[in-house]
């Protein structure tokens, strides 16, 4: 009896606090409905890549692989914050447009080869001495090219780390 009206007014405050949720959702046109992801055959040319480390401009290297045969991209880009990493001509260094162009292509490289409902995480740092969000920036660039964002972590302090999860789907499937 006691759980029973317990239950019973944990669904009257829900619906008190938002009512006609269904309707409301309807109305903001969110992209929670667009999840679904529709089922692809892996291309087997994604074979020859499987177990393999390959050295080079993520870029090109990217558009070697077949579209929609990848799960996961998880990803720890430069921060163009100078630091000298081994076999980096440009020393970490671009202009920030030059830098954020670089990255665009490269996450819609993501974008082909991903199959439909695979997910990318970005690690990335922005560089508040620049006034520079790049966390928000590359959020931006990966949802213009259809990803759903899914979840970001902030660890702040000495360091301002955020992790973006986007499902990306086939748009227009439901
Ligand atoms: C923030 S660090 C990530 C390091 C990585 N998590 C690791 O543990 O080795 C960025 C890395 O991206 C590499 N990098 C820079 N430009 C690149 C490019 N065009 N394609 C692929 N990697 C690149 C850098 O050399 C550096 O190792």
């Amino acid at each position: 009896m006691l759980l029973g009206l317990l239950l019973q007014r944990a669904v009257l405050s829900k619906e008190e606090k938002v009512r006609n949720k269904r309707g409301k959702e309807q109305v903001r046109g969110g992209t929670k409905h667009r999840a679904a992801a529709i089922a692809v055959e892996e291309p087997p040319e994604i074979q020859r890549f499987v177990n393999t480390i390959i050295v080079g401009d993520a870029e090109e290297v990217l558009r070697a692989l077949p579209a929609d045969s990848v799960d996961m991209v998880i990803t720890s880009p430069p921060y163009n914050f100078g630091h000298s990493y081994a076999g980096d001509l440009t020393e970490d260094t671009r202009e920030w447009n030059e830098y954020f162009d670089k990255l665009y292509r490269i996450w819609a490289e993501c974008y082909r080869i991903l199959k439909p409902g695979g997910r990318i995480a970005v690690n990335v740092q922005p560089l508040f001495s620049d006034y520079i969000p790049t966390h928000h920036i590359i959020s931006h660039q990966l949802q213009r090219l259809g990803f759903l964002w899914k979840a970001e972590i902030h660890r702040l302090g000495q360091l301002a780390i955020a992790l973006y999860a986007l499902h990306q789907v086939h748009l227009g499937v439901h």
